[in-house]
């Protein structure tokens, strides 16, 4: 492969990623991997879009900023506006030198003298707020930057937002004013105390806590997330201002939150005065930054300055690195996650990082153990990446001490004894005693529990409490539970317990391919299991199939095929099927959810948008039961733009570009002849 070639690879593979990220970012609110690494890969794309600049499209990731819209958790429910002025991104770097380029082209492009407003960098969600009157009338997401949601009534219910401005201050008729909604660490660990004991996923940050609190659908809940916000961005069409500083301090007047640790300087090297000062600082701070922002503050050299299709060229970011902490390592347990993989977690002293109490890290697995050489007693670096637990970076040697002992991974399982196995391919090792490890056996009805499988309405805890009574042993035994036995388990009463009773019932609708995803049988996830299901239509035709008729399945490779073989070889698993289906569960596809199935959307790749009059899941399922395969984003291989009733603005706009055609829920129908 030429240069060239590996280079075009390596910008599309870049893409991929950073618009998958961009998505976990700001649609779900869920990132999996930490903002430096995020600013890592970005700056790789820049830097081959520079030295490539044949491959430069006006879509990618370095020409617009990550949308908060889309998805179906946010798009879907909130109404969306364009935005009077674009709402755009700041360019930001690592390095101080870069700073100093920075203030060179600034001095450059101006002639006369100009002085730098040096703020906090908040780490929430921006917002933008118009006033008319005095009145806040809208506030509205960024989204992409030229459309946002509509998050009034959310906003409404933060308390330092003024819904009506002092009387008589002098504020113009009409404004915008933006900033950052953000959730200071107190609220923070408040809110997630609250998910473990509701038995929910916590938010990774106070970040991603502040915006996917922004996106409730029930305003009264967003009054009680202990939201803050400071605003940092006055925009009128003739500003009656000229400094940036003036015009917030102005703000705060008519009784807008406006940051008290802002400062005006009058060069470069104070700004880094002010940034070095902030790196040691911000630690004591009751909220989140990742950096600080410095902005030109006269408004006159901010306009002729200008934008970039992303950025203003008239203000930067300098980003904090992650923030690590240096504490002792006394012990490592070896967990047993569902699938039997061994992850090592370090036990350490309880250190304070970005905000909360750190005593678990993980070590990821035996190799990465090795390649740190990692001793007990050593003193290690820890930080915070996008998951919960933080993770060991590094080991401090020059602090090691004669008590130091080197660890050796477990060659037996901890939880049941079985002796681990660690395929050549695999980072990690093994108990293969899927059947009788207890961790396992529970992490097994979590899984079938799991949204994405049954759907059942239970916790992690309220699973251990039934199996440690010995009431599920076997995944049908869930469906034998009773008011009675619920009634013994800690923090149950009638209404928990009659809750759980409807969930499982509930969950006897759905469908084979869900079901037999919730099996957990190794390798078979959620797509396969769907392909497997509609291949084979039930589980006789599945369990009896032979290597060659699986392997002919989509998705299904040799390693796949075999668990399969093995995992129905045992009569046991055939067992507990049988008893699962005498509880009513399905084990064959539906006949169809409106009589016969059709192909009249076979080939066709559709994508589907808003708010629709049945689940959407359910609109999935009928498409794919007529022959289509749902895709969820659009490209040129997409044929058709299912658009239901509320939001999808941006899909709609990006399908009337690429030409692609819309219908609407009603005409699906028609054109399979068929509802759910
Ligand atoms: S000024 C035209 N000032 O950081 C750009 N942004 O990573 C105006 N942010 O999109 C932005 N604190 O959401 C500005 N003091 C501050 C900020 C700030 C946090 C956010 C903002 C921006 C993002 C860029």
């Amino acid at each position: 492969m030429t240069n060239k070639q590996a280079a075009k690879e390596k910008i599309e593979d870049l893409r991929k990623q950073i618009e998958l990220h961009n998505r976990n970012y700001y649609v779900l609110s869920n990132p999996d991997i930490t903002d430096f690494e995020f600013d890592m890969m970005m700056n790789d794309l820049m830097v081959l879009e520079k030295k490539y600049p044949e491959f430069v499209t006006p879509d990618s990731p370095t020409r617009h900023v990550g949308s908060d819209i889309e998805g179906e958790k946010s798009g879907a429910f909130f109404k969306q506006f364009p935005h009077k002025y674009p709402m755009l991104s700041l360019g930001n770097t690592y390095d101080i030198g870069e700073l100093y380029s920075f203030d060179e082209k600034i001095a450059k492009s101006t002639e006369g003298n100009y002085t730098y407003s040096c703020e906090l960098k908040f780490d929430g969600t921006a917002i933008c707020l118009t006033y008319v009157d005095g009145t806040l009338s809208r506030a509205l997401t960024r989204g992409d930057g030229l459309v946002g949601d509509d998050v009034t009534e959310n906003v409404k219910m933060i308390p330092s937002i003024p819904q009506r401005l002092k009387k008589n201050s002098g504020y113009p008729r009409e404004f915008e004013i933006r900033g950052e909604i953000y959730m200071p660490y107190k609220a923070f660990d408040n809110l997630n105390r609250q998910k473990e004991r509701d038995e929910e996923q916590p938010f990774a940050n106070p970040r991603n806590a502040a915006s996917g609190s922004l996106k409730l659908q029930d305003p009264r809940q967003v009054a009680e997330r202990g939201l803050e916000c400071t605003l940092y961005h006055f925009i009128t069409d003739r500003n009656p201002f000229g400094l940036h500083s003036e015009a917030i301090a102005n703000a705060a007047e008519w009784g807008l939150p406006v940051s008290p640790y802002a400062r005006t300087v009058n060069g470069i090297a104070d700004a880094v005065e002010y940034i070095k000062y902030w790196d040691t600082q911000r630690k004591s701070l009751p909220f989140a930054t990742d950096g600080i922002v410095i902005k030109v503050n006269e408004l006159a050299l901010q306009k002729s300055l200008g934008f970039t299709a992303k950025f203003p060229r008239w203000a930067t970011a300098y980003k904090f690195k992650p923030e690590s902490a240096l504490t002792r390592l006394y012990s490592i347990d070896y967990q047993v996650g569902r699938t039997g993989a061994v992850t090592p977690v370090a036990n350490l002293d309880p250190v304070q990082l970005s905000g909360t109490m750190v005593k678990r890290a993980t070590l990821h697995n035996a190799d990465q153990m090795d390649q740190l050489d990692i001793h007990i007693n050593d003193y290690v670096y820890v930080e915070k990446g996008g998951e919960i637990i933080p993770k060991i970076t590094g080991v401090d040697k020059s602090k090691r001490t004669a008590n130091a002992v080197k660890p050796v991974f477990p060659k037996n399982c901890p939880a049941c004894g079985t002796p681990l196995v660690r395929d050549e391919d695999e980072a990690k090792y093994f108990c293969p005693n899927s059947d009788n490890c207890p961790p396992q056996r529970k992490g097994k009805f979590i899984h079938f529990c799991s949204r994405k499988a049954m759907n059942v309405n239970i916790g992690e805890a309220t699973i251990n409490q039934l199996y440690e009574k010995g009431y599920i042993s076997e995944l049908g035994d869930l469906y034998k539970l009773n008011r009675e036995k619920l009634l013994t388990l800690d923090k149950f009463k009638e209404k928990s317990a009659d809750n759980l009773l409807a969930s499982l019932e509930e969950s006897k609708k759905t469908p084979f391919g869900k079901v037999l995803f919730g099996l957990g049988i190794r390798f078979v996830g959620e797509t396969t299991a769907k392909s497997l299901a509609k291949k084979f239509g039930n589980i006789n035709n599945l369990a009896g199939a032979t290597r060659e008729e699986l392997l002919d399945t989509e998705d299904v490779g040799e390693k796949l095929a075999d668990s399969l073989l093995n995992y129905f070889g045992m009569s046991k698993h055939r067992r507990i099927i049988e008893e699962m289906k005498s509880e009513g569960l399905n084990f064959a596809n539906e006949v169809n959810i409106s009589g016969t199935a059709s192909e009249k959307l076979k080939g066709k790749n559709i994508v589907i948008t808003g708010i629709f009059s049945v689940p959407r899941e359910t609109l999935k399922e009928f498409i794919e039961s007529h022959g289509g395969k749902n895709v969820s984003s659009l490209s040129g291989k997409t044929d058709l733009l299912v658009a239901g009733e509320k939001g999808g603005g941006s899909k709609l706009k990006k399908s009337e570009k690429l030409g692609i055609k819309i219908i609407s829920e009603e005409e699906l129908y028609k054109i399979t002849g068929a509802r759910p």
